[in-house]
């Protein structure tokens, strides 16, 4: 093939590819492709305030702090179908992304968030998709939270994959300030703000540990 033909190439496979990007953000847009997704964290966030209801008056204390949820706007999603080299289409994003659908929970203490998380996993309107523990396998930047991966059944029959991510407060502000420094890096070293980052992570896994002993001590008095 000539310079030429190789340049026309090169430059059909772009419009091509701009295109398709093109086409797949505005069915990523779309109000009903939204909506489902929409609905599934509506539902868990339901669930988890019934949830938080039964265990508190129960237990007699606060077990969620927090909950918030979001549906992945349609750049993130192409974005990652891109950075993990899957298919650039609707079907790609359905199949293989998780978090289009994403809730946040956070507890107060250790204990409770795996409380939590177990009784999601039991719950007959929900399919158990998988369990990652970053707490008890941190990822090497030191992040901890517990996700689960979730098919929630609609009132209407279908399903719909939600990532549920669950973590303390602690955690959370840990997670909040990771994600601002690695962002807003320019002109830090970043070798020296993951490694901070990091012993970081570790002492929040020891004060979360030491909290909740002292709440198990008082407990038991
Ligand atoms: P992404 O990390 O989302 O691309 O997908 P994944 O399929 O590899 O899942 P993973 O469980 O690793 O991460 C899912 C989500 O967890 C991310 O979208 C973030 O919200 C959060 N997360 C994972 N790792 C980190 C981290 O190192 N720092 C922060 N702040 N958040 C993280
Ligand atoms: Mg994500």
């Amino acid at each position: 093939m000539g310079t030429a033909e190789k340049q026309k190439e090169l430059v059909d496979t772009a419009f091509w590819k701009q295109s398709q990007i093109m086409v797949l953000r505005q069915e990523l847009a779309g109000k009903d492709f939204r909506k489902d997704y929409e609905q599934a964290c509506l539902f868990v966030i339901s669930k988890l305030e019934e949830l938080n209801k039964e265990l508190s008056n129960r237990l007699d204390r606060n077990i969620i702090d927090s909950m918030e949820w979001r549906v992945k706007s349609p750049e993130s999603c192409i974005s990652k179908l891109y950075t993990k080299g899957r298919e650039l289409s609707l079907d790609g994003a359905v199949n293989r992304l998780n978090d289009i659908a994403g809730v946040r929970v956070v507890c107060n203490f250790l204990d409770d968030m795996y409380v939590v998380c177990g009784r999601l996993v039991k719950d007959p309107d929900f399919e158990f998709i998988k369990q990652k523990d970053y707490i008890k396998n941190p990822k090497s930047s030191g992040y901890q939270s517990l996700h689960l991966i979730l098919r929630v059944l609609l009132p209407d029959g279908r399903k719909v994959k939600t990532e549920i991510q669950c973590r303390t407060k602690a955690m959370d502000l840990w997670s909040d300030m990771e994600h601002h420094f690695i962002y807003k890096k320019e002109g830090i070293h970043e070798d020296d703000t993951e490694q901070a980052l990091r012993k970081c992570a570790k002492a929040i896994f020891k004060i979360d540990k030491e909290m909740m002993n002292i709440r198990r001590k008082m407990e038991s008095r």
